[in-house]
């Protein structure tokens, strides 16, 4: 089912990556009615002038207009977050606000409008493999939505308090559809990469972003690539351009992705983050036009070093993809080397850009 005119679609969030993108493709490939509510305008900058698209700035959940907005809304796609693991065990209480107690009030909301609710959780919920536990080797079984055990570490691991605020958020949504009929789909990304990722900490004044951005910065400003806990543990990376045709997906399915949770992510992308290194240093020049610096060496750094107290990590995290290929026929197109390409060549345009704005 397409989406027309007669129907309007509101995002919360919708000024960052993933909101950049995918009110990108609603305003060229829908005739509906956009709406979203965003702090920030740079990664929409291009996109506010469009007639069908309605853009309230500022802090959404202070706004009058939220309610009223999620009230005539036909679908909500929920996006704000705070999904930066540098802050999970440093500003642990913000953690908690962004990714539960705001979002609660959104869902509670849709449920009372009957408003249909696409909720963006993570795949953090998985948190480690028994295999990352006990030490013993990695097993290439894929996390599925259903079978899948959630597994955190302890209080005091900080880190956790972001997956447990998304998975506690994510078990209030299947209860307010078991009774009280909230019509809701949950994403779970696996690593989305793209342009308008994030930020670049050289262009920011510091900060530690992603793992992408990180890397990213190193290579443009020629410092090292620093490998947190010698960069062993793994993830896939999925393309931005995949994830929205997921998105797009879901929200053209409303039936078959009701009250479905669906892992989105890419499981032929997976690497160890020292071979991301490798791989992005190998990549730079052909995306970059010119060599890494002799300074962009790997180094490694411990958890404690680089992130504080309370640091822990998701060992592994491979997709299973079946529930999303069955029910929306989605699957994701787009190889390391083409999705890794992409996301630079954005990162590096945008940095290219401010640089020249403020000469
Ligand atoms: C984060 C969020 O916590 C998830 O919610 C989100 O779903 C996920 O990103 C995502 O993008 O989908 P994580 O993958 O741990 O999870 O985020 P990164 O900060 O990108 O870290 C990936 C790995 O790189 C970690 O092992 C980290 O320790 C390592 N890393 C990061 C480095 O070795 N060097 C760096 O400079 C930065």
């Amino acid at each position: 089912m397409k989406l027309d005119e007669n129907q309007k679609i509101c995002i919360l969030g919708c000024g960052g990556f993933i909101g950049s993108h995918l009110v990108e493709r609603l305003l060229s490939e829908t005739t509906a009615e956009v709406m979203g509510f965003d702090l920030a305008t740079n990664k929409i900058a291009h996109l506010v002038k469009n007639p069908r698209f309605t853009f309230i700035s500022g802090d959404m959940y202070e706004s009058d207009a939220l309610e009223d907005a999620i009230h005539d809304a036909d679908i909500l796609v929920s996006l704000t977050a705070i999904c930066n693991p540098a802050l999970y065990n440093t500003l642990p209480l913000d953690v908690i606000d962004a990714n539960f107690t705001r979002p609660l009030a959104v869902a509670e909301l849709c449920s009372e409008y009957h408003t249909r609710l696409i909720h963006f959780s993570t795949s953090e919920v998985y948190g480690k493999t028994p295999a990352g536990i006990t030490g013993t080797p990695a097993d290439d079984t894929p996390l599925n939505e259903e079978s899948s055990h959630l597994i955190l570490g302890g209080v005091s691991k900080q880190r956790w308090t972001y997956a447990c605020a998304k998975q506690l958020m994510e078990r209030v949504i299947f209860a307010l559809g078991r009774e009280e009929g909230l019509a809701y789909t949950i994403i779970r990304p696996f690593n989305f990469i793209g342009a308008r990722m994030d930020y670049l900490p050289s262009l920011e004044g510091g900060g530690v972003p992603r793992v992408l951005a990180c890397f990213m910065d190193a290579l443009l400003t020629g410092t090292p690539l620093e490998l947190v806990d010698g960069g062993k543990n793994k993830r896939v990376f999925t393309s931005i351009h995949d994830a929205i045709d997921a998105l797009m997906a879901v929200i053209e399915h409303p039936e078959e992705s009701k009250r479905k949770i669906f892992n989105i992510g890419n499981p032929a992308n997976e690497l160890s983050i020292r071979e991301l290194a490798e791989m992005m240093f190998n990549l730079y020049e052909t995306v970059a036009g010119e060599p890494p610096s002799p300074n962009t060496v790997m180094v490694d750094v411990s958890a404690q070093e680089f992130y504080g107290e309370g640091y822990d990590d998701s060992d592994r995290r491979i997709p299973d993809i079946s529930a999303a290929t069955a029910c929306l026929g989605w699957k994701p197109r787009l190889d390391l080397q083409t999705t890794l390409q992409d996301a630079m060549s954005g990162l590096i345009r945008e940095y290219r850009v401010r640089k020249s704005s403020r000469v």
